[in-house]
């Protein structure tokens, strides 16, 4: 009963596309049966490690919270993400706190399987949203903080055109010391320039092809779009 309601209510957000292609990834929007997958990667130490502002993981009860607030609540974009052809779910994306006033967001992302590390899925699941926010959504800012010592996650931002642009200094305690927040932007005109750089250096860089969408025509957008 519960999966039913959900479904009816995600078929009216327009905005909140089935499916976004990629190359090596296909995200989609989560579906209730995603939990057990929750539950398994945000109880994992070295996960919380990574994405957690708190020693130590989850709990269950608030895994559960967390994925129904955040991975199927109306509050935030959330989209799981899938390997191209097996169809595997190996993550989740999300982009939340949508400010239509300001034309911003903040992104969200964990590759849950660590098997699947570093192999350039999570740089492509965030290419693509990063395509969505900017070319559908018509926001203006997507922003994100990450933690000073997890150099894959700001090495895959950084290759998605994010800049750092400021440091909360010794916010975070881990691992026995005090780290660095670092927080990074990406803005709507940088994207479209380095876009546009890409293709007209007819370079072998895999970036316009790895962020390819195939996602279906939306008729209401999250935010209006504003002047280019
Ligand atoms: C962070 C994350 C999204 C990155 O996605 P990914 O698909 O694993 O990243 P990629 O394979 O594209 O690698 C990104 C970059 O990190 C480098 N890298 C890979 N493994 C690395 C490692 N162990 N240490 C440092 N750099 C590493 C890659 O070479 C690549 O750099 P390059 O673009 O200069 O070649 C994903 O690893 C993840 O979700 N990790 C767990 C949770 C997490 O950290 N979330 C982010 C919280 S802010």
């Amino acid at each position: 009963m519960a999966a039913m309601v959900y479904r009816a209510v995600m078929v009216v957000r327009t905005w909140f596309p089935a499916s976004l292609e990629g190359r090596l990834v296909v995200l989609r929007r989560h579906v209730p049966e995603n939990l057990s997958a929750f539950r398994r990667w945000y109880s994992d130490p070295e996960i919380a490690r990574l994405a957690r502002y708190k020693e130590g993981p989850m709990r269950m009860d608030e895994v559960d919270r967390f994925f129904q607030v955040r991975a199927v609540g109306p509050g935030s974009l959330a989209m799981a993400i899938h390997l191209q052809g097996s169809d595997r779910l190996i993550g989740t994306c999300a982009l939340s706190q949508m400010d239509g006033d300001n034309g911003s967001a903040l992104f969200h992302i964990t590759i849950g399987e660590k098997d699947a590390w570093g192999r350039g899925y999570g740089t492509e699941a965030t290419r693509i949203m990063v395509a969505h926010a900017f070319e559908t959504l018509g926001l203006h800012r997507i922003s994100l903080s990450v933690f000073a010592f997890n150099e894959r996650a700001i090495r895959s931002y950084a290759s998605c055109g994010f800049t750092a642009e400021g440091r909360a200094r010794e916010a975070i305690w881990r691992d026995g010391q005090w780290w660095d927040e670092v927080s990074m932007s990406l803005l709507e005109p940088e994207w479209r320039q380095r876009k546009a750089q890409v293709k007209g250096d007819h370079a072998t860089v895999a970036e316009p092809q790895r962020g390819d969408l195939a996602a279906p025509h939306h008729g209401d957008l999250a935010v209006p779009p504003r002047g280019r």
